[in-house]
Order: C-alpha cells, then sequence, then structure tokens
C-alpha cells in the first residue's frame, strides 16, 4: 500500500467531475487499499478518490470507533434522503476548518462493493453526513462551498497563507 498525497482546497482540481468506474478490477482494489491507508493515516473518516486526483466515482468511509469499519463505495448514488440534520463537518482537503452544514440526515444508496457487488445501505446520522459530504467531491464540490461567499474568501486566504508556509 502506499500514501497517497491530497489536493488542498483551493485546488482546482477538487472541482472537477469524477466518471463512473467501469469495471471494479484490481487497479481500483489497489487503488481502495490506497485510499484508506491515505484516510487513516490523516486521520479522517471519509475520503473521495477526487481528493487524491483520481477522478473516478469511489469514495470510502469508516465512522467506526475503532477505525475498523471501511465502507467502500463505487458509483454511489442516492436513491432516497430524509429529514434534516446539522453537522459540524470538516475535510481533509481543507485542514483546520470545522463548520455547521445542513445536509438530509437520513439516506438511501445504492453503490458497488470491491467486488463490484451491487448493494444498498440505509445510512442516518454521521455516516449518512459522511457518505454525502464525500460524494459532493465527486461533482466538485467541497463542503466550505455550502458556507457564505464571505466565510469563503477567508478560508481561501487561510489556505493559500498555509501552503506558502509549509513551502
Ligand atoms: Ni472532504
Amino acid at each position: 500500500m502506499a500514501l497517497l498525497s491530497l489536493l488542498h482546497y483551493p485546488d482546482p482540481r477538487l472541482h472537477k467531475i469524477a466518471a463512473p468506474v467501469k469495471q471494479v478490477d484490481d487497479s481500483i482494489r489497489k487503488l481502495i487499499d490506497d485510499m484508506a491507508e491515505t484516510m487513516y493515516a490523516a486521520p479522517g473518516i471519509g475520503l473521495a478518490a477526487t481528493q487524491v486526483n483520481v477522478h473516478q466515482r469511489i469514495i470510502i468511509v469508516d465512522t467506526s470507533e475503532n477505525n475498523d469499519r471501511l465502507q467502500v463505495f463505487i458509483n454511489p448514488e442516492i436513491l432516497s434522503s430524509a429529514g434534516e440534520a446539522e453537522r459540524e463537518e470538516g475535510c481533509l482537503s481543507v485542514p483546520g476548518i470545522y463548520d455547521r452544514i445542513l445536509r438530509p440526515d437520513a439516506i438511501t444508496v445504492r453503490a458497488l462493493d470491491r467486488e463490484g457487488n451491487s448493494f444498498t445501505l440505509d445510512a442516518q446520522g454521521l455516516l449518512a453526513t459522511c457518505i454525502q459530504h464525500e460524494m459532493d467531491h465527486l461533482v466538485g464540490k467541497v463542503f466550505v462551498e455550502y458556507l457564505s461567499q464571505l466565510k469563503q474568501n477567508r478560508i481561501k486566504t487561510k489556505m493559500r497563507k498555509r501552503s506558502r508556509t509549509a513551502g
């Protein structure tokens, strides 16, 4: 496995639209393994392929206490959603920034697993938030884009300063 480098907001590559995975093969499974290693090392609870500059519809999440329940979603689709919940979100592509985002509280999602088998999952709470956050990445959306323009500008300035000092 290998650690992958993460794109950081406001990198324009975070706004690319990911293409559907045509075939779930060993190269996809290798990418998923590398994404998992990268996510756990960060540490984070979710990662989209977009964030490692691979523009294919793949997300992984692990919202378990002990980081031992990796969930993989290839070509995910939200079939239905219900309720509303506001939760604090953060993103490995926007380090150090957290804010409250309003989203549906429960979703039904359909996707392929790492073997290419289709499954449907009912998710709610933190897991539902996390899946929606990661799916947004696949359509080029970063969570800070739900915030006011003023906040977005402040975050961009902060991120640019940070990348200058990081070299
Ligand atoms: Ni994110």
